[in-house]
């Protein structure tokens, strides 16, 4: 059954939305490359990655309900940091925002009684509950280290650590 039309859009920005972030991630991992940090910049990597499947997903999900998709323009990402502090609070900001528009969009689709997006939405709910957790924890610990390199180091050798 084809999604109506403001759910479309909202479901076709949110792939839009899902590649900015994507990009975003990227440009963070370049920024801790070029300062050495590269466990945090392979872990910005990871991301960047899972914001591409997030993306995918949604595009599926428009194709599957026999919607057209049409991807948007997508902004420079911020690229002016200056710590890593700034780096993790941008990537809060960011979940935050998206975490927002995917509450927007259940809203739409409940709204609207599109139960058949309930399960889908539900399932990024919940995602970005974690993802908000996970940047949170990281960012809080990034405050925790307060500039010390040698914790920023550890931290930097633990987030290297995680496996996609
Ligand atoms: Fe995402
Ligand atoms: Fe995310």
């Amino acid at each position: 059954m084809k999604l109506p039309d403001d759910l479309a859009r909202a479901f076709n920005d949110q792939i839009t939305m899902e590649l900015a972030s994507s990009v975003a991630y990227l440009q963070m991992a370049a920024y801790f490359d070029g300062e050495n940090l590269t466990g945090m910049g392979s872990w910005m990597k990871a991301q960047a990655e899972e914001e591409k499947v997030h993306a995918h997903r949604f595009l599926q999900f428009v194709l599957d309900r026999g919607n057209p998709v049409k991807i948007g323009s997508i902004e420079a990402p911020r690229s002016d940091f200056e710590s890593v502090e700034q780096v993790f609070e941008t990537a809060l900001a960011q979940e935050q925002r998206v975490t927002e528009a995917i509450h927007d969009i259940y809203r739409l689709a409940s709204d609207g009684g599109d139960l058949a997006s309930f399960p889908f939405l539900q399932s990024f709910i919940e995602e970005q509950n974690e993802e908000e957790a996970t940047v949170e924890t990281i960012l809080e610990r990034v405050r925790l280290a307060g500039g010390e390199s040698s914790a920023i180091l550890l931290l930097d050798s633990e987030l290297g650590g995680r496996t996609a």
